[in-house]
C-alpha cells in the first residue's frame, strides 16, 4: 500500500491519504524559530529550544494520535456542517486531500462539498515567526457564506515545567487580546510573548481553551464550531489557545486567501511591528521566494544523476534537506524525541555536520566550536548541551570528544582554512582556553594516554558509540574497541593536519600513537576470526568467538577496517563474515545472537528483546559504515547494496510494513529476530543521514575533498 509519492521536479513527497500509520512530518525553520507538522497538521512549534523555549503544545504519544497541531476549520453557514481542510482534527471523509512536504514548508489542501482550503505552512528565512498562508476555493456553482476558524494551543516556554507543576502554570499565564493579537505570557511577563494574529479584520477570537473547545470537548468537536463562533474569551490562567473566526462570501470559482501568523517576541510592541511590516500579501510573496530560493541554493551545491532513482532522490534532495535538520536538531526534537531530555550532542553534532560541510561550512565552523566549548581542558567533553542556555550536560562516554577530529578535519578539508586551527575557543567550566589545534590534540591525548585500563586500550567509561554497551560496573576496567578503532581514525587525521601545519615532529607523534594502537587492537582485540567488541568490567570479552551471545558484533569488524587497523587479509576475512552473517535484505544488523533476557553485566542491550534497537537490530547509522568499509576493500557492488538496502524510498509501496516516512532514513529498523522484521522506527534524527551521504558521495561516487584537491 501506498500513502503518497515523490514530485521528483518540486522537490516534494505527496501524501495523498491522511491516515498514515505513524504521525508523516516535516520540519518548518531554520534552527531557530521552528516546529515540526504532520501531514495532517498536527505537530508544535518552539523557539530556539524546544525544551525551554515552547511555543505551542504536543500531546506525545496520545489518543487520539497526533494532536494539537496548526489547525483551520471551515463552516459552512448554512447547514452548519465543518471540516478541516487537514482532514485532522475533524477527520471528515473528505472529496480531496493532498499535502505536499517540501523544503522548508507543508501545504495541505482538502476539500468537501465543493469547498476547497490550502494552507501552506512555513518560516520566512531568518525570521522569528511561522506563516500559516490560507486559500480558499469556491469550487461548486453557488454562492456560500462560510466562517474559518483556526486553532493553537499555546505552551509554557519550559516544556518540562508544563507537565510537572501544572497549577503554578496555569496560575502565572494569561492569554490576552490586545491590537488585533493574541497574546500568550507569564502574569510578570518574564520570558516574552508566544502571539498569533490573523492579517485584517475577524469575527470573533478566543483565548481559552474551555471557552473554543468546550469543557471535556476535544479539537475534533470544538464548541465554538458547534455554535458558529468564539465567545472573545481572555482567560487570567488556565490553557491559552491561539482561536479566530472569520466570516467570508465566496462566489462560483471565487477564491480569497488568508494571512495568520504565530511566533515568538520579547516584547508586545515586537508582535505589532511584525504585524505592520510582513501582515500583507505582497511581503509574504517576498518572504516565500526568498524561502524557495534558499533551499534551491542549498541543493545546488551537489547534485548527482546515477543510474539509481532512488539513489538520485535522496542525494540530490531528501538526504542533503534531512541532513540540514540533523545539523539543526540534533536527536533533540522529532515525533519520537520529545524535544525535553536531548539537546544537541557532543558525538551526535559533530557528525551530524559531515552531512552540510559541503553546504554552509561557515555555519558548521560555528557549530563545532559550540561543540568545543563543551570540552573540558583534560580533553574530554560534556555529552550534549542546551541551545538556548549553552549548558553542558552528562560526561563519562568514551567517544565524545573524538568526534571533534572528524568534524573539525572534514571542515578543514572542505574549505581550506587552516587558520581554523588557530581560532581560540574556551574550555566548559570557564578553565581557559586553548586553541582549535590545542582542543583536538587533548582529546586523542585523552582517550591515547589518560584513560586507558588493562589491555591500553581506551576505557568505555558509561558507554561508546553504543549508548547501551554499559559494561562499566564500578571497576573502571571495560575497554571499548570501538573506541580504539575511532582514536585510530582520530590520529590520522590529526598527523595530516600536523602535516599540513608543518609540524613534522607532532605528525609523527600521532603516527607513532596510531601505530601503539594498532598494536594493541591486533594483539588483544583479534579473537582468532574476528574482532572482538569489548572487554568487560571484569576482563571477560564481549563480541568473542567464545561467547554465547553476542559473539559477533558489526562496528568491531567495519570501523578496523575504516582505521586500518584491520590488515588486508584480515580485513576481508571480517567484512566477509559481516555478510555472511549479519547481513539482511533490509540492512545489516548489529550483531548476533541477540541477548535473551536482562543482564546486568552488559547493561542497556539486553533491556531490548531480540532483533530491537541496539539488541541485534538494523541500527541504521552502523549501515554506512560498513558502506564504506567495503569501498575502501575496494567491493563496489558490495557497498552499493549495502547503501541501497536501507535507501528509505524502497518503502514506498510499503509503507504499511515500514510505517514511518519513505522520504527519510529513519535509526533502526527491527532486526530478523524480531516478529515484526522490516518495521521502521524513530525516523528524521538520526547520524544515518550525514553517514549515508558520506557513504554514497565520498565513498561510493568517490568524490571527497582533501588538502590539496
Ligand atoms: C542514538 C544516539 O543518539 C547516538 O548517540 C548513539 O550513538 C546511538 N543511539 C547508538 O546507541
Amino acid at each position: 500500500m501506498n500513502y503518497g509519492y515523490f514530485d521528483k521536479e518540486n522537490n516534494e513527497y505527496v501524501v495523498t491519504r491522511p491516515d498514515t500509520p505513524t504521525p508523516w512530518i516535516n520540519y518548518l525553520g531554520q534552527g531557530k524559530y521552528g516546529g515540526i507538522i504532520s501531514a495532517t497538521a498536527g505537530g508544535y512549534s518552539f523557539y530556539k529550544d524546544p525544551r525551554n523555549c515552547r511555543v505551542t503544545r504536543y500531546r506525545y504519544n496520545g489518543v487520539p494520535m497526533d494532536r494539537p497541531g496548526r489547525y483551520i476549520y471551515i463552516r459552512d453557514q448554512e447547514t452548519g456542517e465543518y471540516f478541516s481542510p487537514s482532514w485532522n482534527p475533524v477527520q471528515k471523509d473528505l472529496d480531496c486531500y493532498e499535502c505536499r512536504h517540501g523544503l522548508g514548508y507543508t501545504r495541505i489542501t482538502g476539500g468537501l462539498k465543493g469547498i476547497e482550503g490550502s494552507t501552506t505552512y512555513f518560516v520566512p528565512i531568518g525570521k522569528d515567526f511561522e506563516i500559516w498562508r490560507f486559500l480558499l476555493k469556491n469550487k461548486s456553482n453557488r454562492k456560500r457564506i462560510l466562517r474559518i476558524f483556526t486553532y493553537a494551543e499555546f505552551c509554557f516556554f519550559d516544556a518540562v515545567m508544563d507537565q510537572q507543576n501544572v497549577d503554578w502554570v496555569q496560575q502565572i499565564m494569561r492569554c490576552q487580546f490586545k491590537n488585533n493579537i493574541i497574546y500568550f505570557h507569564r502574569y510578570d511577563e518574564i520570558h516574552g510573548f508566544s502571539f498569533f494574529f490573523k492579517v485584517g479584520k475577524m469575527h470573533s477570537y478566543d483565548c481559552g481553551r474551555d471557552q473554543f473547545l468546550g469543557l471535556y470537548g476535544d479539537e475534533g468537536k470544538p464548541l465554538a464550531l458547534e455554535k458558529g463562533e468564539c465567545s472573545n474569551s481572555e482567560i487570567f490562567r488556565a490553557n491559552g489557545v491561539a482561536a479566530t473566526c472569520l466570516e467570508v462570501e465566496l462566489d462560483p470559482a471565487e477564491e480569497k486567501e488568508f494571512l495568520y501568523f504565530l511566533g515568538k517576541v520579547d516584547r508586545r510592541e515586537d508582535a505589532v511591528k511584525i504585524q505592520k511590516t510582513y501582515g500583507n500579501s505582497k511581503s509574504v510573496d517576498v518572504m516565500w521566494r526568498e524561502l524557495n530560493e534558499y533551499w534551491k541554493e542549498f541543493i545546488s551545491h551537489f547534485h548527482a544523476d546515477t543510474p539509481d532513482e532512488k539513489m538520485n532522490l535522496m542525494l540530490n534532495t531528501w538526504n542533503q534537506y534531512q541532513n540540514m535538520v540533523t545539523f539543526d536538531w540534533s536527536r533533540f526534537v522529532s515525533m519520537y524525541q520529545l524535544g525535553i531530555a536531548r539537546g544537541l550532542g557532543t558525538r551526535d553534532s559533530n557528525q551530524d555536520t559531515l552531512g552540510v560541510m559541503h553546504t554552509i561550512p561557515e555555519e558548521t565552523k560555528k557549530l563545532i566550536i559550540r561543540l568545543l566549548k563543551i570540552q573540558f581542558p583534560e580533553g574530554d567533553s560534556y555529552h550534549q548541551f542546551f541551545p538556548l542556555t549553552g549548558k553542558g550536560d552528562g560526561k563519562g562516554f568514551s567517544d565524545d570528544h573524538l568526534w571533534y577530529i572528524l568534524s573539525v578535519s572534514a571542515y578543514l578539508k572542505e574549505t581550506g582554512n587552516m587558520g581554523f586551527l588557530e581560532e581560540i575557543v574556551p574550555f566548559a567550566d570557564g578553565e581557559g582556553s586553548a586553541s582549535v589545534y590545542e582542543h583536538l590534540f587533548r582529546a586523542v591525548n585523552f582517550s591515547m594516554n589518560k584513560r586507558i585500563g588493562p589491555n591500553e586500550l581506551p576505557l568505555i567509561g558509561k558507554a561508546d558509540w553504543n549508548d547501551t554497551l554499559n559494561l562499566d560496573k564500578g571497576k573502571g576496567k571495560a575497554e571499548s574497541i570501538f573506541t580504539a578503532n575511532l582514536l585510530g581514525v582520530a590520529l590520522q587525521e590529526m598527523s595530516e593536519i600536523a602535516y599540513q601545519l608543518g609540524k613534522e615532529g607532532d605528525a609523527e607523534n600521532y603516527e607513532e600513537w596510531y601505530s601503539q594502537m594498532k598494536n594493541r587492537v591486533n594483539e588483544v582485540a583479534w579473537d582468532g576470526e574476528w574482532y572482538i567488541r569489548a572487554f568487560d568490567d571484569f576482563g571477560g570479552k564481549i563480541g568473542s568467538v567464545s561467547s554465547k551471545k553476542g559473539k559477533f558484533y558489526l562496528n568491531a569488524q567495519s570501523w578496523s577496517v575504516l582505521s586500518g587497523f584491520a590488515e588486508k587479509k584480515r580485513a576481508i576475512q571480517i567484512m566477509d563474515l559481516v555478510y555472511e552473517r549479519l547481513n539482511t535484505p533490509h540492512g545489516i544488523i548489529l550483531f548476533e545472537p541477540p541477548y535473551e533476557g536482562y543482564d546486568k553485566k552488559i547493561g542497556g542491550t539486553t533491556t531490548y528483546p531480540p532483533g530491537a534497537k541496539e539488541n541485534s537490530g538494523i541500527f541504521c547509522h552502523a549501515n554506512p559504515w560498513a558502506v564504506i568499509a567495503e569501498t575502501i576493500l575496494r567491493r563496489g557492488d558490495r557497498a552499493f547494496m549495502y547503501y541501497s538496502q536501507i535507501l528509505p524510498p524502497k518503502w514506498n509501496e510499503k509503507a504499511d510494513s515500514f510505517e514511518i516516512e519513505p522520504y527519510v532514513y529513519c535509526q533502526n529498523i527491527l532486526g530478523r529476530h524480531h516478529p515484526q522484521f522490516g518495521l521502521g522506527r524513530n525516523s528524521w534524527l538520526t547520524g544515518t543521514a550525514a553517514w549515508n551521504f558520506v557513504a554514497g558521495v565520498y565513498y561510493i561516487l568517490g568524490i571527497r575533498p582533501h588538502y590539496d584537491s
